[in-house]
């Protein structure tokens, strides 16, 4: 069978055990599952920032499949961060993977004006947190204090086609200058001569100047954190694919060439936490496979060799990570919420909507969540 028909045939397992999923998942909003089953973080974390991934699974299926369940699931999820959009201190870096996936797909489907209306606002609190001297985004709040007024992270770049909707939309080129100029941020300081990406930068938030790099969720500062080597592959990716700035194609793909030239280090294994671990260690984390596969098949329309490296990473996934039986919610296992957490083999939903979102793209059928609906040339 051809990678096209393996990649149909699994996304119709996937949709046949998720209509279950979704059956049993009304009005709630998983990160992870205990015993196989959903959490719910609409309870007690209504600003998570994973908190609009499983809106993007229903919307991607429901584009898939056309069933109403999933549209009604995403619609829920949509109203619920209406909480979050009220509460300033909830609202951070990660406004991209909440309303993307929520309120501008639903946009992208079907015009709603309430949709539109809750994405401009999530853009505008985005493009707010832009600081001129040293041109990033910044990331987490703190208390009031200022003591994270100078960070910014590499997972930002996966938000920033909000802005890049936000400038299509209302034709105000300022929310894309912004995106822009994070990019560039990104590629001097976050971007590596070897291509691996640092996770966390930190700025003097009045002069500008970079101080330092820190580790963050990964194995140590200086080392590669897959997760973060993802966000930075598929992130300048979607950069190049809205704005065709040639800089940020040629940073696409010199992360991705470390990334394959790091896979290649672990043959026996999935995707490690950290490419920079001990060798001993056979911790994976199957979301950075899941999201590396969705830039790797973007890059795959300049040369082939991304294409295949996309198409080993989802067999892999497929073959030995993926579970189709009905009793469980999730799709992948073996991920990783950060490399030093002590919760082991998790389970985390973002990998399962870039699973979805990956097989999709093999077969031509994914739904324009991170991507324009037209790409610029
Ligand atoms: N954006 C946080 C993470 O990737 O875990």
């Amino acid at each position: 069978m051809n990678e096209q028909a393996l990649a149909k045939e699994t996304m119709d397992l996937i949709e046949k055990k998720l209509s279950l999923v979704a059956e049993r998942s009304r009005g709630i909003i998983p990160y992870t599952t205990n015993d196989g089953r959903f959490d719910d973080t609409s309870k007690n974390s209504i600003c998570w920032w994973t908190n609009g991934f499983f809106g993007g699974m229903m919307w991607q299926l429901y584009h898939y499949s056309g069933k109403e369940l999933y549209r009604e699931l995403a619609l829920d999820i949509e109203e619920k961060l209406d909480q979050n959009l009220m509460l300033p201190w909830g609202m951070d870096h990660d406004s991209g993977f909440k309303w993307l996936p929520t309120a501008v797909a639903h946009y992208k489907t079907d015009g709603s004006e309430q949709s539109f209306n809750r994405g401009i606002l999530a853009a505008e609190n985005l493009a707010g947190r832009f600081n001129p001297q040293g041109s990033f985004i910044r990331a987490w709040n703190d208390s009031g204090d200022g003591s994270r007024a100078g960070t910014a992270i590499i997972d930002c770049m996966m938000n920033l086609p909000l802005l890049y909707w936000a400038s299509e939309v209302t034709n105000d080129p300022r929310f894309s200058q912004i995106a822009i100029r994070h990019a560039d941020m990104a590629e001097k300081y976050f971007i590596r001569e070897n291509g691996s990406a640092i996770h966390i930068g930190v700025f003097d938030p009045n002069s500008g100047e970079f101080l330092h790099s820190e580790g963050g969720q990964g194995y140590a500062t200086g080392s590669s954190w897959t997760r973060g080597q993802a966000w930075a592959l598929y992130g300048f990716t979607l950069s190049a694919i809205h704005t065709g700035k040639p800089e940020h194609l040629e940073t696409a793909k010199k992360v991705a060439d470390n990334f394959i030239l790091q896979m290649t280090k672990w043959p026996e294994m999935g995707i490690p936490v950290d490419f920079d671990q001990p060798h001993d260690c056979k911790r994976e984390d199957s979301s950075a496979a899941a999201i590396a596969a969705c830039g790797l098949i973007e890059l795959g329309k300049y040369d082939i060799k991304y294409h295949e490296a996309a198409v080993k990473l989802l067999e892999f996934l497929c073959e030995n990570r993926l579970s189709l039986d009905d009793n469980t919610d999730y799709l992948l296992w073996n991920c990783a919420d950060s490399f030093w957490s002590n919760r082991e083999q998790m389970t985390l939903i973002y990998a399962d909507y870039f699973l979805i979102e990956a097989l999709l793209k093999l077969i031509d059928k994914d739904f324009p969540i991170f991507k324009p609906k037209k790409e610029a040339k």
